[in-house]
């Protein structure tokens, strides 16, 4: 129960001050679509006082239950295996030492309990912030923290707070702050040498976002610049220790040479070169000093984990359906294994764990009385707030949880109760086809060591078993790591990101990137900012540009947005509405037998645009904000996922605050609405802006290729297009499969494309 939210009276929330409430970068699939923010009612400061002052008994009331819970929590934060190394901690950051390394498995209590060491600490006057990839992670970690600490989050006297995109728990006595990578970020297009913290966590660096590259890189050039006073703690479950040293070492060494400050390092520098003339002895030297004057300043703590033994099993030949797969197994498991010990089934994303959710609902119904019930939790990044923290609840009586989940479980969340982990083996994840110039979500196999993390999730309270439904041989040839996010991902966002942070572009090239991309990719992504105009002719950061960095949304979706503002445009309201429908994974549900297809379809044909799958994407959500009595009802009816739906409704209203807050929108504006043929037009004129590179002819054949670089796509099978010839299309996703597909796609006209690939807007 650590999870439930408290008596309202305590729940008051801060906003620090408007910018607080400054929007992420929405560039990973993960932290992308912004779930809904359970955001529980603002209260006014001296009000909430008031009212708390006024039941005076409860708070007393509640505060011996706050120090009951701290007291048991103490006991198991004990146990936890980071505790053996408190002190050692508590040293490797006195004095000079500004720069922690720290690797510990999954659970060994970093991410809850460091924060807790460090905040006591002597340099710490000031906040410390640990940044996480997701927001569930953020949120619940501060109530987890604020648990241990015998505190009410979002209470005025709350010590610990949490900040993810449009959503905000900060108040006046926060120390430690939890927050998505995007978010801190975003505080340093406020001031980039952060002043606020006294240090700043970076935690479950293995996942090698694109944000945590970008942050592990302007922390570099913080602490070795010494701009700020400020200590850095890197976390990681699995991180390569000595990548990361010497990562920093680098940054510290340059600094050294550039500035010639430090006086041990310019005395051995010069004694390099003075002892011989060649480079080789010069870089010898060199490398000698780092270990003299940065050892001090840098540490490492190796945390051994407490791990049960986790018996793993294969299948004997390869798997065709890893969902009907994960099925059986898990009734297998179900009524073979007793009570208790839940199970965690890794899959790709919403729709197949949406998949499966509804299959073994259905059969689950079919179990007899003396079978334990089965209770199935969804897990992905766009579930809204409240259905993530149901995973962590305890299991009603006599019944067995099953959770069904992205690659959020695999290291980030620690689901408590877990014995069994069933592990498809697959995961999705960004791909950039240089050739293309277009990125696309691809279901990929996972890496050896995404295996062995979720193997590991079944042993973190007793022994468990891992079923792995692919075979021994291909876990033996998986990748040994998974590849990092900036490797294969569109570098538009990043670059933008690091220009907003005050970076001219000349100096790109000298950023420190963990793994730096190719030099086409870098290419590439200029290029695509100055077909934005996020770069001027004289290729220097324009207005555009800041106001890109400011939008919560890919550049290209940000490029949209800002032409649908254009007076000449006038359809922000309308192209918000898309973009609300764009930015969650499907409104309109799977449909997997063949009489269903025929009644979805019917049942759809009223919300269907010739026009295309945008202007579809607006029909239904008009449709559906116009539905007054029973909007469940009205989904189920038309084959659209109400949960979706309610996902789109408050991205829209987020992104509508966002764009009144930039005044690009009215406050009073009215909700999207005109379908008109001038409206019409100018939407899909916006769209094209933002996609021009994503566009295609049809060619005399019947089959489409794309303007930029030739190559043939198909309007994928779910477009109302699919199957339509029209002269050009604009697409706002690119899949591919066994064949590339455009996915969201709306018919043009070819002498609009012309235009907009000309430059002409
Ligand atoms: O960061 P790391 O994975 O090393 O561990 P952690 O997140 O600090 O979690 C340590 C322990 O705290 C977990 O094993 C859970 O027992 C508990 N915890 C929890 O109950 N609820 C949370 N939201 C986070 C942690």
């Amino acid at each position: 129960g650590h999870l439930k939210a408290s008596s309202p009276d305590y729940e008051v929330q801060q906003k620090h001050h408007n910018d607080a409430l400054k929007p992420l970068q929405n560039n990973s699939d993960d932290n992308g679509a912004p779930g809904l923010s359970s955001r529980r009612p603002v209260l006014h400061e001296g009000l909430a006082q008031k009212l708390s002052a006024g039941k005076n008994e409860q708070g007393r009331h509640k505060g011996v239950v706050n120090e009951q819970k701290k007291a048991a929590l103490l006991k198991l934060r004990k146990e936890l295996p980071i505790w053996n190394h408190e002190r050692l901690i508590r040293q490797s950051l006195s004095g000079n030492k500004d720069i922690m390394l720290m690797v510990g498995e999954t659970g060994s209590g970093k991410s809850t309990q460091v924060p807790q060491f460090l905040m006591t600490e002597p340099w710490c006057k000031r906040c410390i912030a640990i940044t996480q990839p997701r927001r569930v992670a953020a949120i619940s970690l501060a109530r987890r923290v604020a648990d241990e600490m015998g505190m009410t989050l979002g209470a005025p006297a709350c010590q610990v707070g949490y900040s993810v995109r449009f959503d905000t728990s900060i108040g006046p006595n926060t120390r430690i702050k939890f927050l998505t990578e995007g978010m801190l970020l975003q505080e340093m297009l406020r001031d980039p040498t952060l002043p606020q913290y006294s240090a700043v966590i970076v935690d479950e660096v293995h996942e090698r976002s694109v944000n945590v590259d970008l942050i592990l890189g302007f922390l570099r050039n913080l602490v070795s610049s010494k701009r700020a006073a400020m200590k850095v703690v890197v976390m990681s479950a699995t991180a390569d220790v000595e990548g990361l040293t010497k990562f920093f070492q680098d940054g510290l060494r340059e600094k050294t040479i550039s500035n010639g400050t430090d006086r041990k390092a310019t005395k051995v520098h010069s004694q390099g070169t003075s002892s011989s003339s060649t480079g080789s002895a010069k870089a010898h030297h060199t490398k000698d000093y780092t270990v003299d004057a940065f050892s001090d300043r840098i540490s490492t703590c190796l945390i051994k984990g407490r791990q049960f033994d986790v018996k793993t099993t294969y299948v004997h030949e390869p798997t065709q359906d890893f969902v009907e797969e994960a099925l059986k197994t898990i009734f297998r498991i179900h009524c073979k294994e007793p009570l208790p010990g839940d199970i965690l089934v890794f899959l790709t994303g919403q729709e197949t764990v949406e998949s499966l959710q509804r299959l073994v609902n259905e059969y689950a119904g079919g179990l007899d009385e003396k079978t334990p019930k089965i209770l199935t939790l969804p897990l992905f990044a766009a579930l809204p707030q409240i259905a993530q923290q149901r995973v962590f609840d305890k299991a009603p009586h006599f019944t067995r949880k099953v959770i069904l989940a992205t690659n959020i479980a695999e290291t980030s969340i620690t689901v408590p109760g877990i014995r069994y982990v069933i592990d498809c083996g697959k995961v999705k994840m960004k791909h950039f086809r240089n050739n293309l110039g277009l990125e696309s979500l691809l279901v990929k196999p996972i890496s050896m060591s995404s295996a062995i993390q979720r193997q590991g999730r079944a042993g973190r309270e007793a022994p468990g078993q891992c079923f792995r439904l692919y075979t021994e041989r291909s876990f033996q040839e998986l990748q040994k790591v998974t590849t990092p996010e900036i490797l294969r991902c569109d570098l538009s966002q990043a670059l933008l990101t690091i220009m907003a942070r005050g970076v001219p572009v000349q100096d790109i090239i000298t950023f420190p990137f963990l793994d730096r991309p190719s030099d086409e990719s870098l290419k590439q992504a200029l290029t695509q900012l100055l077909q934005l105009g996020a770069l001027n002719e004289s290729a220097h950061f324009s207005h555009t540009g800041k106001q890109l960095a400011r939008l919560p949304l890919s550049p290209t979706l940000g490029r949209v947005i800002l032409e649908a503002a254009k007076p000449e445009r006038d359809c922000l309201s309308e192209i918000i509405d898309i973009i609300a429908c764009l930015s969650v994974e499907n409104i309109f549900l799977n449909i997997h037998t063949e009489e269903k297809k025929e009644a979805a379809e019917e049942a759809r044909r009223s919300l269907f645009r010739r026009e295309g799958d945008h202007l579809t994407l607006l029909a239904t959500i008009r449709a559906y904000s116009e539905e007054q009595s029973d909007r469940r009802a009205w989904s189920d009816r038309h084959f659209v996922s109400h949960r979706a739906m309610q996902n789109v409704i408050d991205i829209r209203k987020q992104l509508r605050a966002q764009c009144v807050q930039m005044k690009l929108l009215d406050r009073n504006a009215t909700e999207g609405s005109r379908m008109d043929e001038d409206t019409k037009a100018a939407m899909l004129q916006c769209l094209l802006r933002g996609f021009a590179t994503n566009t295609a002819r049809l060619m005399p054949d019947g089959s489409y290729k794309t303007m930029v670089g030739n190559q043939v796509v198909a309007i994928h099978p779910t477009s109302v297009l699919f199957g339509r010839k029209v002269e050009a299309i604009v697409f706002s996703e690119f899949v591919f499969t066994n064949r590339s597909y455009a996915r969201g796609v709306s018919a043009v006209q070819l002498s609009w494309v012309g235009d907009v690939l000309a430059g002409a807007t």
